[in-house]
């Protein structure tokens, strides 16, 4: 028996600059969650996702390099989680499969993600990326994860991952008993999303009305985890604001997005939450809240970007630790994929 009564699982796609929606929407919490004694973590370079979307093979690898070096540069420590990249263990593609036929095309037709990223063009968007969801949930039920910790961006992904499980579950119930097994075969993960205090989506730092994603075109919309300490303090000097002063209540920054952002950013980056920075700010105006976030930026911030810049020269390293991740994986994800092989009916 496992010492673990909880298990996580999260992913990040290497397709893009990692920015600071992905520290303090995912990374952050992981390294949280790794010291907790009760939490067995598996963190995942989610490649085979990546390629939903056309990709250069040679910066794949170079981003698949570049995220695992983000996840240990951040803390993650890969003698206490299990960090690999997904493609290397190939029962996610062969529980995607079956979950694509589980899943229903009305399931994945309310998907937002996909609507947003294909735009007018769905025709001529790969099939990778309409059945994407169908992926991530195998992602995660492959090790019966009981805990995910992500950005809001990947609510409505989680649920449709909880509604494949209980669909195999219903589907499969004389199967599953006949098994031996007594309870529901896949578990239902609950997403962590606003944990820790993070916030539970940094905004473009030029529109905050707008998700900072690696997407946009220009960087200056982003701080990206490796910029240098100069690049950081220019982007956050040139962050939009508006005229007022800062408000003295959370309630203040209501209609105020890119207020509420910097404050936000300022409160995750600080362990803290909103209403303590405006404690400290409220009446201020921004320039003097601007100085001190740089500040904490370019402290918390900047030797995370020096260690993944370090790291990411010893490409070897890195592969030895995916590479010894991905046994790991494998050995969890090996038995469960044979136990639903003989539950659909497959010989094994
Ligand atoms: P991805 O690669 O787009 O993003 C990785 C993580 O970063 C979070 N994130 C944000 N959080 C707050 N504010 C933002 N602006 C912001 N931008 C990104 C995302 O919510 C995510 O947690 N489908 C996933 C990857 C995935 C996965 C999984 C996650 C594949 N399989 C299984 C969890 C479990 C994705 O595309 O994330």
């Amino acid at each position: 028996m496992s010492k673990f009564t909880k298990r996580v699982f999260s992913g990040i796609q290497p397709s893009g600059k990692l920015h600071l929606g992905n520290y303090l929407g995912a990374i952050q919490k992981f390294v949280t969650l790794q010291e907790d004694d009760s939490y067995e973590n598996i963190y995942c370079v989610v490649d085979m996702h990546a390629i939903t979307v056309a990709q250069d093979p040679k910066i794949l690898r170079a981003r698949t390099l570049e995220v695992t070096a983000a996840y240990l540069a951040s803390g993650i420590d890969p003698t206490k989680s299990i960090v690999f990249n997904q493609s290397r263990v190939s029962q996610h593609a062969e529980l995607g499969w079956i979950f694509n036929c589980v899943a229903r095309l009305g399931w994945l037709n309310r998907m937002t993600q996909f609507k947003d990223k294909a735009g007018k063009n769905s025709e001529r968007m790969s099939v990778g990326l309409y059945a994407y969801p169908n992926l991530m949930a195998a992602d995660i039920l492959l090790y019966n994860a009981t805990h995910v910790p992500v950005g809001d961006d990947q609510k409505q992904h989680l649920e449709l991952c909880r509604d494949i499980a209980q669909k195999f579950n219903n589907d499969y119930a004389e199967q599953i008993q006949q098994l031996g097994i007594e309870s529901d075969f896949f578990t239902q993960p609950e997403p962590l999303i606003d944990f820790g205090g993070a916030p539970v989506r940094v905004m473009n730092l030029r529109d905050g009305t707008k998700k900072m994603s690696s997407s946009a075109e220009s960087d200056m919309t982003r701080i990206n985890m490796n910029d240098d300490s100069d690049t950081l303090a220019k982007k956050l000097k040139k962050a939009k604001t508006d005229p007022e002063a800062l408000p003295s209540e959370v309630a203040g920054l209501a209609e105020r997005p890119e207020a509420r952002n910097l404050i936000s950013i300022f409160a995750a980056l600080d362990n803290s939450d909103s209403q303590a920075v405006l404690n400290q700010f409220g009446g201020q105006q921004f320039r003097e809240f601007k100085a001190a976030l740089i500040e904490l930026a370019v402290t918390k911030i900047g030797p995370i970007g020096d260690e993944m810049n370090r790291l990411i020269k010893d490409e070897a390293h890195i592969d030895t630790i995916l590479k010894d991740g991905a046994d790991k994986a494998r050995a969890l994800a090996e038995p469960l994929v044979k136990d639903v092989k003989k539950i659909v009916g497959f010989m094994v």
